[in-house]
């Protein structure tokens, strides 16, 4: 940067570069906006997202099971903590974006708006929508904006854990009886359409893509990663003697891809827009839970102060 360089010439320079862009950083009103509206519908999925999973933690079939599930969704909790920080180094606090997601004013992921019906599902949802989130995240460990990229890193490290505990109870349970194997086979197909929507609408109804791929906050088109994901899990399906419903999930010589079914992208938009089958239950719980927190945060804000008010008076003694 020289002494002529405009603050813009030097964001678009950084970019260019494939540097970082710092919170201290000048950044376009577009960019700051953009990336506190994403990271921030990140970290209330994250926190929503606890919520499918928490309610399995006491019916889980040994008591090694629960543990790794409780561990499981603490992670979650600390997922969401990491990335309300780095949305709030964009300049908004973290309780005004709370206050967005209780008002219903900022989405979460439309997948935590299923319920999880059996203990196969909750490997299902640790395979596959762990696994979706993996594939969607690990490109965003390289998102311009510092923060959030760095936030990423540990993330994904986490996911990777929670993959690999979704595929071990799929892995136990196709392995078992048949009624079992059963019940593994219709969780992964209750999830697969809803894992394959997390990665957002078709690019051609995606209206953030484009400036988001530019702005290098998003490295590949919600296609391209939702392409990578069914390439991913087919043969991981087929590794666990289980197969998905899609009539036209086949191997495209051509293409060097696997094709897959239309997805179902009214039900995703009813979804996205409060519909699905738990948006009310997974709200009135959230609100519920805030409420029911608001001691904690009073007597954690009466400490800080009472802190700020000691410390200021040693140092002027
Ligand atoms: N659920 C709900 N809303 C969705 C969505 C989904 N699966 N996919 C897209 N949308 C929304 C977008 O937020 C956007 O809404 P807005 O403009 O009103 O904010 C609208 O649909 C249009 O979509 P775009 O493709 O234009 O939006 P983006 O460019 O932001 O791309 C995204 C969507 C791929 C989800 C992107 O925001 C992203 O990569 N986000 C970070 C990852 C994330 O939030 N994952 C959520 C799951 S968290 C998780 O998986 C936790 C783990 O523990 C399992």
């Amino acid at each position: 940067m020289t002494a002529t360089t405009t603050p813009d010439q030097a964001f678009n320079e950084l970019i260019d570069n494939d540097a970082r862009i710092e919170s201290t950083d000048w950044m376009p009103e577009k960019y700051r906006k953009t990336l506190t509206r994403q990271i921030s519908q990140h970290a209330h999925s994250e926190i929503i997202g606890m919520q499918p999973e928490a309610n399995w933690i006491s019916r889980a079939p040994s008591l090694k099971r629960k543990a790794i599930l409780m561990a499981k969704v603490q992670d979650e909790a600390g997922h969401g903590l990491y990335l309300y920080s780095a949305a709030e180094s964009l300049g908004t606090d973290r309780a005004t974006l709370v206050q967005q997601l209780l008002d219903g004013t900022a989405k979460y992921s439309s997948i935590f708006n299923y319920p999880a019906r059996t203990w196969a599902d909750i490997g299902a949802i640790g395979w596959l929508v762990d696994g979706a989130a993996i594939v969607n995240q690990v490109p965003l460990c390289r998102c311009s904006y510092g923060p959030y990229g760095r936030a990423m890193v540990r993330v994904c490290k986490e996911e990777s854990f929670h993959q690999r505990q979704g595929w071990e109870i799929l892995h136990s349970l196709a392995n078992g009886t048949a009624a079992q194997k059963q019940m593994a086979h219709e969780a992964i197909n209750r999830f697969y359409g809803p894992a394959l929507q997390m990665f957002g609408p078709p690019d051609g109804d995606s209206p953030n893509s484009e400036q988001s791929m530019a702005w290098k906050i998003k490295r590949f088109s919600n296609d391209e990663l939702r392409q990578r994901f069914v390439d991913t899990i087919v043969p991981q399906a087929e590794a666990l003697g289980l197969s998905f419903d899609d009539p036209d999930l086949v191997w495209n010589e051509e293409r060097g891809h696997y094709d897959y079914g239309e997805l179902d992208w009214d039900e995703f938009m009813s979804v996205i827009k409060g519909h699905g089958p738990c948006n009310t239950q997974r709200m009135e719980h959230r609100r519920q839970a805030h409420a029911d927190g608001a001691w904690v945060r009073d007597a954690a804000a009466a400490y800080a102060e009472r802190s700020n008010a000691v410390e200021t008076a040693l140092i002027s003694a």
